[in-house]
Parts: structure tokens; C-alpha cells; sequence
């Protein structure tokens, strides 16, 4: 069996509430709040960037593991924001924490970034591959927002998280992944230009290209369908049903997703961990900054099962299910 062996996580200092916001776009704290359940969310300053958060989430897993980073024989990256198109942020995060036996690679799954990862390094340990996989969520995602539109800025924030995966005992550790996606509604919440099909000029910037763009209403229509789904999934794939679950950690988007996941296998809120009221959606770094807090205050015990749920841009989404 595969195992965590520790988290760590990381956000920005500078806080922007709600009010702030009033203050910026024609927006309310009101709205926000009941059409979200956002209430603030961390914002990196000019002189941080992806790796920056994603290696200090990197150090605190670590320590949290009691290991070096010499021991690490993969790094994976889980971003939509990389410090740059290359290289890639898991070679950045290499460097910055000295991991410098460890394979590198960044996953552009959107918000399910740090799932995929999870699915992927589980199976490289369970191949005899590695024994010891970092696998990184982390987002500065106020960087490609457009501060105009109200639609987009209110609901995204920065962060990173980071857990340590290692070959485990038997009886413990991730028990299934499921993951999926459709890229044919990729289109309803993208990042248009900037790459090779509109690359950087002028025009682009003009036309306010290199900014999220989301139809958040269909978004929200397929989040809570593939999330529902991929719960239900990855409980049967484990063998088991949502008597089981002692903690949901889903991405954090907007709380009516999260209670409509809940809902669909039927588990009550008080075994729901909900952050997003003061980080916002943090993309691929929700779910382990998540992780890293549940375990931090004590809400994972040993032999707890734990069911982490991701949706996201592409669209793509997934689950794991954990037994600790
Ligand atoms: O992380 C990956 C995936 N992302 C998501 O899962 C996000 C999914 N989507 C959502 O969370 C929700 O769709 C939103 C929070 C983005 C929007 O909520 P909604 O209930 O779907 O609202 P809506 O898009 O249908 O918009 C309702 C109204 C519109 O006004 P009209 O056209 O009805 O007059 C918007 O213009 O709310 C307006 N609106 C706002 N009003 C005040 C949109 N944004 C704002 C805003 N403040 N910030």
C-alpha cells in the first residue's frame, strides 16, 4: 500500500475580504457569501510566484515526515499557474528545496492537479518504481485574474499544499483513485491566449485574453454532477459505502458544490472540511491545503477514512479514498 507520511502547506500573507473587493468591482459581501461562501482569500505579492509557495509547502511536508529532501526520488506539480511555461514548476521546486535525486514533472489538471497527482505517484510506488513521491498543489491564481470582472475575481485565491507519499504497510494508506474528464467543454472555463494557439501580442493583451475566462453557471452544473459521481465512484472501487467516510475534503469552489457532493452520498456537513470561506478557490492547492489543516487540527485519526473529491478546468475530475 501507498501512504501519506506528511503534509505541509502554504499561503500568502495579504488577506482581501469581501469588502475590499465592494471596493474594487460592483460586487457585495452579500453576494459573495450566500452565492459562494467565500469570505476572503490570500493574495501573493508581486515577488512570489508559483514555486515560491509550492517549495515552502514542500519544506513544511517534509519536516512534517521527518525526512530530507535528498530522499525524494519524484516531484510532481499539480498548477494552472506555473512561474513560467518552462521550465516546469516541479523543476523550480526541485531546485529551490535541493531534492536533487528526484525525477520532475507538472500535471495540467486544473483544480484536480493535485488528485491526478496522487493517482499517478500511487502508482508508480505500487509498480516498485519509487518509494518516495512529493506530490504538490499550488496556485497564484490572483496573477491571471481580470480585476475587472466580477464574474471571475471574487472567487479565486493563492495557496499551495504538499504531501509526501511512500511506500506504506499493509492495510492502510490510499485504497482507490478514480479520475475522468471531457475535454470537449474545455472551452467553458479556460485561459485563452498565451500559448500556441493565440500567443502573447498586443491584441491578446488588449482583449483581455491572458485572464480565466469561465461560463461559471455551466461550470457549476458539471461540478456537481462529476463531483457526485466521482464520490460514488471511488467509494465502490474502495469496497465501500458512505458509512464509512469519516472526513469529505472536496475542492473548494463554491459551498453549494461541496453540500451538493455531500448530499449525493448522503454524509452530514459536520464531516465536511469546508476552508474556502478564507482562502477561496485555490485550484489544484485546495485540497491539500485542506489536508494539511484537517490533520494539523486533529480531524484525521489513525485508522480514519478519508475521501478527497476534485473538479476542474479541462473538465476533468477525480477521487481517492485514504484509510490512515
Ligand atoms: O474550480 C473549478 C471550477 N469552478 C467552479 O466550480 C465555479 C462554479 N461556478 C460557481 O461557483 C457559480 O456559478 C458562480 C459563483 C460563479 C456564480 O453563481 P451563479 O449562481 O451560477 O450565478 P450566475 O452566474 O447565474 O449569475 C447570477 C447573477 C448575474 O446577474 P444577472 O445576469 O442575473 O443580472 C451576474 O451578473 O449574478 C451576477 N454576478 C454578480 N453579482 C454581484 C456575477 N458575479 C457577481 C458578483 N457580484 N461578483
Amino acid at each position: 500500500m501507498v501512504e501519506i507520511v506528511g503534509t505541509g502547506s502554504s499561503a500568502p500573507e495579504k488577506v482581501l475580504t469581501n469588502f475590499d473587493l465592494e471596493k474594487m468591482v460592483d460586487t457585495s459581501d452579500e453576494w459573495i457569501r450566500t452565492r459562494t461562501g467565500i469570505r476572503e482569500r490570500r493574495v501573493a505579492d508581486k515577488d512570489t510566484a508559483t514555486s515560491d509557495m509550492a517549495a515552502q509547502a514542500a519544506r513544511r511536508a517534509l519536516e512534517d515526515a521527518g525526512m530530507g529532501a535528498e530522499e525524494l526520488e519524484m516531484i510532481i506539480v499539480g498548477t494552472v499557474t506555473p512561474d513560467m511555461n518552462f521550465p516546469s514548476t516541479a523543476c523550480l521546486v526541485q531546485d529551490k528545496i535541493g531534492a536533487k535525486r528526484a525525477a520532475v514533472l507538472d500535471i495540467g489538471a486544473g483544480c484536480s492537479g493535485f488528485i491526478y497527482g496522487l493517482s499517478l505517484a500511487r502508482g508508480l510506488i505500487d509498480i516498485g518504481e519509487y518509494s518516495t513521491v512529493l506530490v504538490i498543489g499550488a496556485e497564484t491564481l490572483t496573477k491571471i485574474l481580470d480585476w475587472e470582472d466580477r464574474n471571475t475575481c471574487v472567487l479565486f485565491g493563492d495557496g499551495a499544499g504538499a504531501a509526501i507519499l511512500h511506500t506504506g504497510d499493509k492495510g492502510r494508506g490510499i485504497l482507490a483513485t478514480y479520475l475522468g474528464g471531457d475535454g470537449s467543454l474545455g472551452a467553458l472555463l479556460a485561459l485563452p491566449a498565451g500559448g500556441s494557439r493565440l500567443p502573447a501580442s498586443h491584441q491578446t493583451v488588449e482583449e483581455r485574453l491572458h485572464y480565466i475566462k469561465m461560463a461559471g453557471n455551466e461550470v457549476f452544473k458539471s461540478a456537481v454532477r462529476a463531483m457526485g459521481k466521482s464520490a460514488v465512484t471511488v467509494l465502490e472501487k474502495a469496497g465501500l459505502s458512505n458509512q464509512d467516510v469519516d472526513l469529505l475534503i472536496p475542492h473548494q469552489a463554491n459551498l453549494r458544490i461541496i453540500q451538493a457532493t455531500a448530499k449525493r452520498i448522503d454524509l452530514p456537513m459536520e464531516k465536511v472540511y469546508v476552508n474556502l470561506d478564507r482562502y477561496g478557490n485555490t485550484s489544484a492547492a485546495s485540497i491539500p491545503i485542506a489536508l494539511d489543516e484537517a490533520r494539523r487540527n486533529g480531524l484525521i485519526k489513525k485508522g480514519d477514512i478519508s475521501l478527497l473529491v476534485a473538479f476542474g478546468a479541462g473538465f476533468t475530475w477525480g477521487s481517492v479514498v485514504i484509510k490512515w
